[in-house]
């Protein structure tokens, strides 16, 4: 007992002594919990001490106010927001919005500013009486699919607004203030489009820059879902589609580094080869690949159904341009990201002094161990021990690495 008291005091003065500690937010999504058998993911399968932060996708809007999407949502809440009883320096964030959602009630919503208000008040109220410590805002996006040009400015509008309503509420109740952050585009001319920098990163908590999705079958030819680096076949706009890049580009555009959340997926992006014997990046395809056998969407894979191809004969190479991996049998590809590329993407982030890292989802890490033989979540476990990610509520769990 004494060495385990000692040992957490050392990891806690050590993270004091550094001065700075990474955030390590991570996403669960609802419907996950809707999928077969093994891959049914729910609020009981979340490690409370895994990850900073915990996100739940999605939350909508309706009449200029958040609302919760299902009946079961209100019930989830509780059980993710109930895991703080077990990390009590765990924070959770509601996220609202998301891809499917669209970027049209938003618009509305930020277009005047009697809208602005209901919303800002419907959302402390909302994270209050859910017990949530923060909104995380998934507008994609801003100035893009339906949103007018002005939203640009209207964003930023909106976010200081929320900010300083943060703020008063904090100051009246004398309670910690609600946290705000936004999950923001990667790829170049929808960035231009839809933020005003130097604003949002003055008022943001944290940005969360969605460093994936960067090449899949539209284009028609293979690529990596996340890589590090620029490959040779990215010439002209597409020289921009990796991590570095994206980040690089939001620093250099206003964005406080120490602010920049990167985005990690856990999963990747299927094509289905033309020529099976042409299996390299930038090989041409006919189309994305089938769905996976637990996730069901076509063209996208779960880390853990990537493990099941590799299990059933995939041969795996290593993109040493780009620090990623990807994989093929017969006419399937795969770009996505394992244990190593975290691994390196993590020395990067630490080397560029950046906030942190977020992980789009949960759920589609190898959760319950069963398929990478690499232990229970082997992508958010290397995040969280490469980020030395330590709380004092969770010592049981990593008294083993002092
Ligand atoms: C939100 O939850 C409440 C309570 O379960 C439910 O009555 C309502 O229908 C839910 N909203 C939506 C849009 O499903």
């Amino acid at each position: 007992m004494a060495k385990l008291i000692l040992a957490t005091g050392l990891a806690i003065l050590l993270n004091t002594q550094l001065g700075f500690s990474y955030q390590l937010m991570c996403y669960y999504t609802s419907w996950a919990k809707d999928r077969p058998t093994v891959g049914s993911f729910k609020p009981g399968n979340i490690d409370p001490c895994l990850c900073t932060h915990l996100i739940y996708a999605f939350a909508g809007i309706q009449n200029n106010e958040i609302i919760n999407t299902s009946e079961q949502d209100l019930i989830d809440y509780e059980a993710l927001n109930g895991l703080k009883a077990r990390n009590t320096d765990l924070k959770t964030l509601l996220a609202i919005g998301g891809w499917n959602f669209g970027s049209v009630p938003f618009s509305a919503m930020v277009s005047t500013p009697q809208n602005r208000q209901t919303f800002i008040k419907s959302v402390i109220k909302f994270l209050r009486q859910y017990k949530f410590d923060g909104l995380n805002m998934d507008w994609q996006y801003p100035g893009s699919r339906g949103s007018p040009p002005k939203d640009k400015h209207l964003f930023s509008v909106l976010v200081q607004e929320m900010r300083k309503a943060f703020e008063k509420e904090s100051i009246e109740k004398d309670i910690p203030r609600l946290l705000l952050t936004a999950t923001v585009a990667g790829v170049i001319p929808t960035i231009q489009s839809g933020y005003k920098i130097p604003e949002l990163s003055q008022s943001l908590d944290y940005i969360q820059v969605m460093t994936y999705n960067l090449h899949d079958s539209k284009n028609g030819y293979t690529g990596e879902n996340s890589p590090l680096y620029k490959s040779p076949t990215d010439t002209g706009n597409s020289a921009y589609l990796n991590v570095d890049s994206i980040i690089t580009y939001w620093k250099e555009n206003g964005a406080a580094p120490e602010k920049l959340i990167v985005g990690f997926p856990a999963y990747g992006h299927t094509f289905m080869l033309s020529d099976p014997s042409n299996t390299g990046i930038g090989a041409p395809t006919i189309s994305a690949g089938p769905p996976g056998h637990y996730t069901g969407e076509t063209g996208l894979w779960a880390y853990y159904e990537i493990c099941s191809f590799l299990n059933v004969g995939a041969t795996e190479s290593w993109d040493a341009t780009q620090e990623v991996p990807y994989a093929y049998h017969g006419n399937k590809w795969v770009g996505y990201d394992n244990v190593r590329s975290f691994k390196i993407k993590a020395q990067w982030l630490k080397d560029n002094k950046l906030g942190g890292a977020m992980v789009w989802p949960l759920d589609m890490d190898d959760f319950t161990g069963s398929f990478c033989d690499q232990g229970s979540f082997p992508l958010t476990s290397t995040l969280k021990r490469d980020l030395n990610i330590h709380s004092a509520s969770c010592y049981n769990s990593y008294r083993g690495e002092l």
